[in-house]
């Protein structure tokens, strides 16, 4: 056969013609899934990374290695997106993670779809993020002073960035000063909650809550004020469990019940005497 015979000439145009055509296709879907991966893995860093691992053991979630065979694509998706809206509306699956993990629930950290999508596309594929394995959350500087925590919580030290104190939002058990805020959770047993030490420190460390962050985004703690709390909260967790504190809305009814067994005490006592001296009035008018 010639080189140039018109046969193999129209069929090697037919086939550079499919190469050409194919090839920008493929690239392109081989580089939106890097990319998508490589924007999941930069999310994950700062969104997911202080409450889990991926394939480094439990944090304070589950490791999320092989996580997307373990569960349905639209589980997981609907997941990320709303593990709240999730667990309210009864899942199952939801529902038996939250109690496996120390009732911590996952908050909603408001993702748009393409987020999710770049997080389920990095969590399919770990290692095709890019800059190779995400490194591990920042740890506190060294060891903390729990009494210095303890101030820091309650105000009596400023946090150094200005951040609002945490009891205004958050109450520990055995705090001196009475009360603390309740917009946040109780935090006298966080560590406990949170699978130790290693998870809380790297919560403290990122505060990935949708509330905090509002708040402390632009004012993070510096590493000696985080481990100044984390002692503090190790020391919080570990105390026995303070007796039972009366509430002011149980105050207000002991109080009220109280007053008014009082007032019916004495109008008991006060009435029949009233009620002879009625009958003696008579007797006398008589
Ligand atoms: C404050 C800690 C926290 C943050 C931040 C967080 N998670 Fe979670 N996540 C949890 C906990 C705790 C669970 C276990 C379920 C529960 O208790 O609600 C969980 C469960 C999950 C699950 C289900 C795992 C399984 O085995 O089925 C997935 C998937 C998940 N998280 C993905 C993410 C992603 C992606 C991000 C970041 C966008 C993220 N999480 C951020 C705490 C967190
Ligand atoms: C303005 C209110 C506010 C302040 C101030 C605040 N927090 Fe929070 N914090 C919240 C809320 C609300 C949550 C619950 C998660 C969410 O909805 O974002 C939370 C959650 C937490 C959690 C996770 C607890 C859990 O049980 O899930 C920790 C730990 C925490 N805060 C630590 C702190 C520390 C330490 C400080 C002080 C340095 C602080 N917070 C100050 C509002 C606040």
């Amino acid at each position: 056969m010639q080189l140039d015979s018109p046969v193999l000439r129209r069929w090697s145009i037919w086939l550079l013609a499919a190469v050409l055509l194919a090839a920008p296709v493929y690239l392109v879907r081989a580089t939106s899934l890097q990319q998508s991966s490589s924007e999941g893995q930069a999310i994950f860093a700062q969104k997911c990374q202080a409450c889990h691992t991926i394939g480094g053991g439990r944090l304070v979630g589950p490791d999320l290695q092989g996580v997307t065979q373990r569960r349905d694509l639209s589980w997981l998706k609907e997941f990320i997106s709303a593990p709240d809206q999730m667990l309210a509306s009864g899942d199952p699956i939801a529902t038996q993670l939250l109690a496996e993990y120390n009732n911590v629930p996952m908050p909603n950290l408001a993702l748009s779809p393409a987020e999710v999508e770049a997080l389920i596309a990095y969590l399919e594929n770990p290692a095709a993020g890019g800059a190779g394995n995400v490194p591990p959350s920042a740890a506190p500087a060294g060891p903390g002073d729990a009494a210095r925590g303890q101030a820091l919580f309650s105000g009596q030290i400023r946090l150094q960035n200005g951040g609002a104190s945490c009891i205004a939002c958050h109450s520990v058990a055995g705090l001196p000063t009475l009360g603390g805020g309740s917009l946040g959770p109780d935090l006298t047993q966080v560590v406990q909650r949170y699978g130790g030490e290693a998870g809380t420190a790297s919560v403290l460390v990122s505060l990935p809550f949708p509330t905090m962050q509002g708040f402390f985004a632009t004012r993070p703690f510096t590493p000696q004020e985080q481990a100044d709390l984390l002692a503090y909260f190790i020391w919080a967790g570990a105390q026995p469990a303070p007796q039972q504190t009366t509430s002011p809305a149980a105050w207000f009814w002991a109080v009220g019940i109280g007053g008014a067994l009082v007032l019916f005490a004495g109008m008991a006592l006060f009435w029949p005497r009233q009620r002879r001296s009625i009958s003696e009035q008579l007797r006398s008018m008589g």
